[in-house]
């Protein structure tokens, strides 16, 4: 804690928290000080440091290499594991907190914080002492990035009927063989989790989750997408051909795969709907300030009704989001289940993100469609929150499921 604190402190210190314009920073009165000033100091970094590169990144489909090693300098890589394993140990809040502010900035640098925290997550909670050392430690400061392969060609959503098999071999490893597909950062990843069965016959219980080196044997980083957003950061295809993976780097034990990745995901989506409120904030951000300065029929565009209106709805949905993102957060920080409540944050956000970058581009209008503003990034960045780590369609499901089985808080 003390380490992002630190670092979260010193920069607040140069930018008081009292000090210029905090449009956008909203709700202050519910964060403690620590939330607060690490809410500044994510802001002011993803002002000087991320939004400046972000359209040339994306066009030029180059990873943020220096901007992801500044996020491992402020703790950011990995925020929600403890210092005894080289994290920023806070808590849940926070990493929504730095998670939305680092996507206001750029989405596709957030992208990378995401699948790190989501992955760190996972080995931290179900991981040994050694499994820490070898696969939680290096990822924890940014120097490695981790990848988490549970989407096949075949199973997107339906993640319990994974195809990629793990059979004991003679000498007692286990040999991987399968393809996963659209596995964030795998291109730049030293190695991550891999979610394979040891018996399809048993369905979503045969389902284990693997820890690897990407550099073993056998695996192999096929096709890199390419994609409509997020294009900084890669997206691949990764295949396994007889990768040798020891017993000891089974994360949890076989057939528990499945429900590390389901509670993984819970927590993942608190980030992801951070993440789409971020792109939602931006959107909202570029286009009041354009409605300000824009005159058409004789008056600025902010005093025509009709953008009002498309002003309100977006603020109104921005914020209702975030609420949902934090109550999430303050839910699981606080040990109380968080299936439907993640779920229901990461579907609302997500859509926000697409509604208001949407309505950005209309406000802006042929400013708004071309390159040289950032609204149409956040509209090709906003579409994929509402696919990764569970569709729209998914999380009705889990929120269906949720309330008709009585799992709710
Ligand atoms: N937490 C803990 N356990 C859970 C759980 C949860 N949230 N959800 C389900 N389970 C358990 C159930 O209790 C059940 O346990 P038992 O066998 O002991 O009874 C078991 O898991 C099976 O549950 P279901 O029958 O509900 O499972 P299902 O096969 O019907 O699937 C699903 C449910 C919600 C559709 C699930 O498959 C799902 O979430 N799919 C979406 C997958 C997804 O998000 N993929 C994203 C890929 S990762 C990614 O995008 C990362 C990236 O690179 C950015």
């Amino acid at each position: 804690m003390e380490k992002l604190c630190r670092s979260v402190w010193t920069l607040g210190q140069r930018t008081s928290l009292s000090s210029g314009s905090d449009r956008g920073i909203a709700c202050l009165a519910a964060l403690s000080e620590t939330h607060q000033i690490l809410q500044k100091s994510c802001r002011d970094f993803a002002n000087a440091e991320l939004a400046p590169h972000a359209r040339r990144h994306d066009r030029e489909e180059l990873f943020p290499a220096e901007q992801v090693r500044r996020l491992g300098e402020m703790g950011l890589m990995s925020v929600i594991v403890r210092e005894e394993y080289g994290g920023a140990g806070l808590d849940y809040q926070a990493y929504a907190i730095g998670m939305e502010e680092v996507a206001r900035g750029d989405a596709a640098v957030s992208i990378v914080m995401g699948v790190n925290n989501l992955y760190a997550g996972a080995v931290q909670q179900h991981g040994t002492e050694s499994q820490k050392e070898q696969f939680l430690v290096p990822y924890t400061q940014g120097k490695h990035i981790a990848f988490y392969a549970l989407s096949e060609p075949g199973n997107g959503s339906d993640a319990g009927a994974a195809s990629t098999t793990a059979r004991l071999s003679d000498d007692g490893a286990y040999l991987l063989n399968g393809t996963k597909a659209w596995i964030s950062n795998s291109k730049e990843a030293s190695g991550g989790l891999i979610f394979a069965t040891i018996d399809k016959s048993l369905k979503h219980k045969g389902i284990t989750a693997f820890l690897t080196d990407k550099s073993v044997p056998g695996l192999c980083i096929a096709k890199k997408e390419s994609k409509m957003g997020m294009r900084a950061t890669s997206t691949c295809q990764v295949t396994l051909d007889d990768v040798s993976v020891p017993q000891s780097q089974v994360l949890g034990s076989p057939g528990s795969g499945f429900k590390i990745a389901m509670e993984s995901l819970d927590s993942g989506r608190i980030g992801i709907a951070a993440q789409a409120t971020g792109i939602a904030q931006a959107a909202l951000e570029l286009c009041t300030d354009y409605a300000e300065k824009r005159v058409a029929f004789g008056q600025r565009l902010s005093r025509l009704q009709m953008i009002q209106q498309k002003i309100a709805d977006m603020a109104l949905r921005v914020e209702t989001s975030r609420l949902l993102t934090w109550r999430a957060a303050w839910l699981k920080d606080n040990g109380f289940a968080i299936t439907k409540e993640a779920a229901m944050a990461k579907l609302h956000a997500s859509e926000t993100a697409t509604y208001c970058s949407h309505q950005c581009i209309q406000i802006l209008g042929g400013m708004g469609y071309t390159t040289d503003m950032p609204a149409e990034l956040y509209y090709r960045n906003a579409r994929v929150t509402e696919i990764y780590e569970g569709t729209s369609e998914i999380q009705r499901i889990v929120i269906a499921n949720c309330i008709l089985n009585g799992i709710s808080n």
